[in-house]
């Protein structure tokens, strides 16, 4: 048998966590990760990372998507539970989602079975934070800041012999060749990369402070949440659907500023680290596929991974192992072997 080549493009939370699946079910073969940013400069980075589908997140049936949450849940939560756990940046939190007006917003249907701890609020737990809480759920999950998941994750990677390239990637002809299989986990760049319509940013601006006394997070009403990770708070956010602007709006951070201090009146004074700005890649239903390309009369196998949406480090894990059977099923299946 010929070596097994496999491409994972994205260095992503979705790029990184396929890559070490991949490595896991194929000891022989040689994996290369290619991206054109990495770490820090990745909508990943911007995220808070806590655990918690959006209730309208879909794969493409009730079951897998509820099955890749479930998967992801408990591979954060092993990871957690480990010795590594500080080291990936993975660690438990509980909060509050609040709401003023709509009992159906403070429902997750795929926590509630799920998640050990799932309750409906008391009348005190209203009470906690400032404003006219009608509504409440609280919960214990799982957060994973990705300044540390992402190192972390990528070290393994490349202790298990894993390569990294730093490319842009413009024409899927420009790697196809050169592989068995090439996984898609490019974000939104899949967007520009070909003409997936389907595949739309939600802009989202946050503020990174230093705020240790906080150990709760809570969510209420306009997009406003407060969520600890392990040594910052990300205070949000603005969900603006369709817009491409990766740069800082100053009236945004100010409006996130005044709703967060009005929200937990002690984060005024917390020290900003960092005003950032992500574009979600929504697509409904998310795309975890295989498609077999025909360039040139070259047939390329690709397993498509991309359009997390503002739920992808949640769902990373689940999504990926998802991912990696279908890689399985189309080796398999035929191809340059
Ligand atoms: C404000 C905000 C808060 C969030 N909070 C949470 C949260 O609390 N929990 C949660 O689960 N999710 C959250 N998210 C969502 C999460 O950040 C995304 O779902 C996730 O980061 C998507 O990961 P990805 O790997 O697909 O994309 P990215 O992190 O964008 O990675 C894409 C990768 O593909 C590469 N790439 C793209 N195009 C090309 C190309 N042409 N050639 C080469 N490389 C290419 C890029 O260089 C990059 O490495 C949040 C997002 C935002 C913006
Ligand atoms: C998800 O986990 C819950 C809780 O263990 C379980 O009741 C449910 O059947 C699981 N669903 C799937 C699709 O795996
Ligand atoms: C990524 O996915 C899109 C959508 O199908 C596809 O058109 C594009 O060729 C893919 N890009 C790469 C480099 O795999």
């Amino acid at each position: 048998m010929q070596d097994l080549n496999i491409a994972v493009l994205g260095a992503g939370v979705i790029g990184i966590t396929t890559a070490v699946e991949l490595q896991k079910q194929f000891r022989n073969a040689k994996i290369n990760v290619i991206a054109d940013k990495f770490g820090e400069d990745t909508t990943s980075a911007v995220a808070a990372g806590i655990f918690r589908p959006g209730t309208g997140f879909m794969g493409p049936s009730k079951d897998i998507t509820q099955k890749w949450v479930n998967d992801s849940y408990y591979y954060w939560d092993d990871i957690r539970r480990s010795v590594e756990g500080p080291n990936a940046g993975v660690a438990e939190i509980s909060g509050y989602l609040f709401s003023s007006e709509f009992k159906e917003i403070v429902k997750n249907h795929y926590l509630e079975k799920l998640l050990p701890i799932y309750r409906r609020t008391t009348e005190e737990e209203l009470k906690l934070c400032k404003g006219d809480w009608k509504y409440g759920t609280f919960f214990t999950t799982v957060v994973t800041q990705n300044s540390y998941y992402l190192p972390w994750s990528t070290k393994k990677f490349l202790a298990a012999g894993g390569n990294i390239l730093e490319k842009k990637v413009n024409y899927f002809s420009d790697v196809a060749n050169d592989y068995n299989v090439v996984v898609n986990c490019t974000g939104l760049g899949a967007k520009a990369l070909c003409s997936d319509n389907q595949l739309v940013p939600i802009r989202g601006q946050v503020i990174k402070v230093k705020a240790p006394w906080i150990k709760t997070f809570f969510y209420g009403n306009y997009d406003t949440y407060i969520l600890p990770g392990l040594d910052s708070v990300t205070l949000g956010g603005t969900r603006q659907y369709e817009s491409y602007d990766k740069s800082v709006n100053k009236y945004d951070g100010l409006s996130i500023k005044e709703r967060c201090e009005e929200f937990v009146p002690s984060l005024r004074g917390a020290e900003v680290i960092a005003h950032k700005v992500g574009l979600r890649p929504h697509r409904t239903p998310v795309r975890v596929e295989k498609e077999v390309l025909n360039l040139n009369g070259n047939k390329v196998n690709i397993v498509h991974n991309y359009g997390h949406g503002g739920y992808g480090v949640t769902t990373a894990p689940g999504t990926s192992l998802y991912a990696v059977g279908l890689v399985k099923e189309m080796l398999m299946g035929n191809c340059k072997l």
